[in-house]
């Protein structure tokens, strides 16, 4: 399959990168500045010159914080971007994959969130990235893959936990009261090439298995690179973030399992390989 991939330089785009070739898929990759998705007639042409049979728009406004003082571009980033790519794909038969997030939900339901779950975005964000579903979803051939917690090459959780760990912290204070499922950016690739291979439309919750408060997974990285810190629960309110989070976004993952014949490996596993790999 020829793959065109925008936002191909952020953890999700890296990833697909590495496993593309030795699935036997043609990789073509733009980020900014070559490509800006909120060009619409630039996004055109691209997609026009290269002919891809699918557009993976991993490009994204991922500042959660920022995003509720610049709504206006996480907006056009996020959401208005997303009617372009869907238009340049139709233009070229092409399927249009939008990756979305767990933040499209309020985090009360009692159980794991399935697909079809009324969504209820609290933050900017997760206003603005559903403001994308809604747009991929114009597109013939679509599918929507919704993920949370990403860690892979670049910015991102358990890089800022090392981090700290490495410049000598001996405490950490994390929070405790907000759930989610951590998901490594390489096991998301792989995933998202075989939904492409199975010709999977629609959407679908793509996490690994099992889920973690923030101070849990600070707790598994500390104890994983065996340093001497101890790891202390906050609550969200003490951490004063300017965005609000889902309490608990677990994603229900029953569609992608049944797609794929078994779902992604638990993330503890796969948090193991990732910091056994030094990213
Ligand atoms: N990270 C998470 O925890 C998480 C959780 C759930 C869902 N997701 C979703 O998963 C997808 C991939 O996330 P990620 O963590 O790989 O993101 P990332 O590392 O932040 O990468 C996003 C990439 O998109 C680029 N980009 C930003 N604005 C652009 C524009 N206007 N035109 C073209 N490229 C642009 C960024 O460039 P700059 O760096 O130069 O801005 C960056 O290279 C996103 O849709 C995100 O919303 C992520």
């Amino acid at each position: 399959m020829r793959l065109l991939v925008t936002g191909s330089r952020g953890q999700l785009g890296r990833a697909l990168e590495r496993a593309a070739p030795s699935l036997g898929h043609d990789f073509a990759g733009y980020d900014l500045p070559e490509l800006d998705i909120t060009d619409a007639a630039a996004v055109h042409a691209v997609v026009r010159g290269a002919k891809p049979d699918a557009v993976i728009n991993c490009a994204a406004f991922t500042a959660v914080d920022a995003a509720e003082t610049e709504a206006e571009r996480a907006l056009a980033v996020n959401g208005t971007a997303v009617a372009g790519l869907a238009a340049a794909a139709d233009a070229v038969g092409a399927l249009l994959v939008q990756i979305s997030t767990d933040y499209v939900f309020d985090g009360t339901s009692r159980r794991p969130y399935r697909e079809d779950d009324p969504v209820n975005p609290q933050s900017v964000y997760g206003k603005t990235k559903f403001a994308g579903e809604r747009a991929a979803a114009a597109a013939r051939r679509h599918l929507v893959a919704r993920t949370a917690w990403l860690f892979g090459e670049g910015a991102n959780f358990v890089a800022a936990i090392r981090r700290q760990i490495e410049a000598g912290a001996s405490t950490l204070r994390v929070v405790g009261d907000q759930r989610g499922c951590p998901t490594y950016a390489e096991d998301l690739a792989g995933a998202l090439l075989r939904l492409l291979e199975l010709g999977a439309e629609g959407t679908v919750h793509a996490v690994n298995a099992g889920e973690a408060s923030w101070f849990e997974f600070a707790g598994e990285i500390v104890r994983r690179v065996g340093a001497d810190v101890t790891v202390i629960p906050i609550a969200t309110a003490e951490a004063a973030r300017p965005a609000p989070r889902p309490a608990r976004a677990i994603l229900d993952t029953g569609r992608l399992q049944a797609l794929l014949g078994g779902g992604l490996r638990p993330w503890q596993e796969a948090l193991g390989e990732y910091l056994r790999l030094g990213a």
